[in-house]
């Protein structure tokens, strides 16, 4: 569900399951800070039985060790197969709360509450959770569905700006995969700033990852094709040694993936700079910092899963709402990535 102020939307969809066990509420600090005590007195006033905790916020803290302690926690208040938890947060939460969630006693219901744009449109949908290990990140993880995901945008008044923009970086990937209509009412959005528009594109993204993972759960296919910009910004992201964010990297992915898309797909230029002109409403860095080699660069990029000896699969752009895999030559990359 996609809207403002979701908590009375929550409440009635807990009693049309018939739900009448115990609620784990699991939030990072900010966002308890800002909203665990609204949240927990909306649902204890409905007669709820509601138990709450908070890690300190941030990527550091998706790791084994806070993964033990949210168990701990279930199990300190007697959590059992019939109750439920709910993730209040961002990807980092939703992502911790949902692996805890998938092995705590081989799996109890979760509800995402996503509060960051990255999160609404992405992390919260298709069911990937994990924690990161010091070798890398996401290395320890599972799919499993949340039962519910509740997207509320007033969460969004709070977040950072830049925080927000780093997850306009997914939005516009999801535009570039869909088609003009969306891309175009994502750029009016970036100029005008209506909340109504966002309201829009968050649940045309949602409803487009929807379709995708619907297909592919396991991310065997065609799921694959939302790592558009995603094989130069993981490897960007990595060289960065994670100053740049996940939302930072894939907005330099997408632009080297849109040059690159120009280069070998014929994509017509129009809509390259199309793409580049709603990227650089973002105001995020759009180019490989000068403290990454081509060197280093393509030694990530040969590490990437997706690699095959000296070949790897990219999705490359033929035109907006129009993408395929495509097998390219590491070296012909070259070329493009500076
Ligand atoms: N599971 C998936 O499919 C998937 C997909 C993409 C990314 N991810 C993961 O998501 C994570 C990144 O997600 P993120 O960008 O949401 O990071 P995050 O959860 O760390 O949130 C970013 C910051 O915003 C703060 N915050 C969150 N909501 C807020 C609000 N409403 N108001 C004020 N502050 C708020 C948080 O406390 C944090 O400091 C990464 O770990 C990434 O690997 C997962």
């Amino acid at each position: 569900m996609v809207g403002s102020d979701l908590k009375e939307e929550l409440i009635a969809y807990l009693k049309s399951i018939s739900f009448n066990g115990k609620i784990a509420v699991i939030s990072d600090s900010n966002v308890a800070g800002l909203y665990m005590g609204d949240f927990r007195r909306a649902l204890t006033d409905a007669g709820l039985t509601v138990v709450t905790m908070e890690f300190p916020a941030g990527e550091e803290s998706k790791t084994l060790k806070t993964y033990e302690i949210i168990i701990k926690f279930l199990l300190m208040n007697k959590m059992g197969r019939n109750d439920i938890v709910i993730a209040l947060g961002g990807g980092v939460t939703g992502d911790l709360t949902g692996f805890a969630a998938a092995t705590y006693m081989r799996g109890i219901r979760y509800i995402m509450i996503p509060t960051t744009l990255l999160s609404m449109v992405d992390s919260s949908v298709g069911g990937k959770t994990a924690v990161d290990m010091p070798e890398g990140k996401n290395l320890v993880g599972t799919f499993y569905q949340p039962i519910a995901v509740f997207e509320d945008i007033s969460y969004l008044n709070t977040l950072d700006e830049k925080i927000f923009m780093q997850g306009m970086a997914e939005v516009i990937k999801t535009g570039i995969l869909k088609g003009k209509d969306l891309l175009n009412l994502i750029s009016d959005y970036l100029d005008e700033r209506k909340s109504d528009t966002l309201e829009d594109i968050i649940f045309e993204c949602v409803l487009t990852k929807g379709e995708y993972v619907s297909e592919d759960e396991f991310d065997k296919g065609k799921r694959k094709m939302l790592n558009l910009g995603h094989t130069i910004g993981h490897a960007v992201e990595s060289c960065s040694r994670y100053t740049l964010s996940h939302g930072e990297a894939v907005a330099i992915g997408l632009n080297q993936i849109t040059m690159i898309s120009e280069g070998i797909e014929k994509m017509p230029h129009e809509e390259g700079n199309l793409i580049r002109n709603i990227l650089s409403k973002t105001g995020l860095g759009l180019d490989i910092p000068d403290n990454i080699s081509q060197d280093m660069l393509i030694d990530a990029i040969s590490y990437d899963k997706k690699c095959d000896h000296d070949k790897i699969d990219i999705i490359v752009i033929r035109s907006i709402g129009d993408c395929s895999v495509k097998r390219v030559a590491i070296d012909d990359l070259k070329a493009y990535v500076r």
